[in-house]
């Protein structure tokens, strides 16, 4: 019975701390839930939601997976967001990865760590779409953080495909769908797009949003290649054999 009493003594230490600001909190907080925003995050021990928003417990929804990922066939995100939509009416939902993301990691590199593969396989489609401008990137670090990213936009345009998104646009809910990245080194979130509140903004936003990230790993393929070019200026000026041709010549 005593196994783990270290959590069971933190958690009665967090409760004490919350009663003392306000002694009423957790039994108001019994009656009902009414969270504005449903977390669509990786399972990842550093991403936790509430802590990273400064969010009260009633504050935030939150659905996790293996990096954050949205399959129109688990039956477990659906039922998420169709019970924070339609039940709890949240007005945003926010699918949020982070750089650094193991999950994306092992799918982007190949790795076998057994039934987790196949899950993760749907990041290997997300890398197949943008295959033609991720090619051009020599830094498997940069490759890696840039799939982050895609793997953020696609979870959301998938968000937005369900019928449960559609049909609470069609009936005019207010809804919007986010698509942010944290930063496990800064702590930070950054935005990744201009958020979908209509069917109509889908396409667009996505399209943009996309174009900004294809700018950026340009950007980067053209700075490595100009590293490259001055490693080498520096390699050939330090060379014996480069001084010797420039002796003999
Ligand atoms: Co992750």
């Amino acid at each position: 019975m005593n196994e783990l009493k270290e959590l069971f003594q933190k958690n009665r230490e967090w409760a004490a701390a919350i009663v003392k600001e306000q002694p009423d909190f957790f039994e108001q907080l019994s009656q009902q839930q009414a969270p504005e925003y449903l977390w669509i995050g990786c399972s990842d021990s550093r991403v936790p939601a509430n802590e990273i928003l400064g969010l009260m417990p009633g504050e935030i929804f939150v659905h996790r997976n293996v990096a954050n990922l949205v399959v129109h066939t688990d039956l477990n995100c659906l039922s998420v967001i169709q019970f924070a939509v339609e039940v709890l009416k949240v007005k945003h939902v926010i699918v949020v990865g982070h750089y650094g993301c193991g999950g994306v990691k092992a799918a982007v590199l190949n790795e076998k760590h057994g039934l987790i593969d196949s899950w993760l396989q749907h990041i290997q489609d997300v890398h197949s779409k943008h295959k033609p401008f991720l090619d051009e990137l020599e830094s498997e670090s940069r490759l890696h953080n840039y799939m982050c990213e895609l793997n953020v936009l696609e979870g959301m345009k998938n968000v937005c495909r369900t019928n449960i998104i559609q049909d609470a646009w069609a009936r005019k809910q207010p809804l919007s769908v986010h698509g942010w990245i944290y930063g496990l080194s800064d702590g930070l979130l950054r935005n990744l797009s201009e958020c979908f509140s209509s069917p109509e903004d889908i396409e667009p936003n996505y399209d943009a949003a996309i174009a900004e990230i294809k700018k950026r790993v340009n950007a980067s393929v053209q700075k490595d290649k100009a590293a490259r070019g001055n490693a080498q200026i520096v390699d050939q000026s330090k060379s014996p054999a480069s001084n010797d041709q420039a002796t003999n010549s």
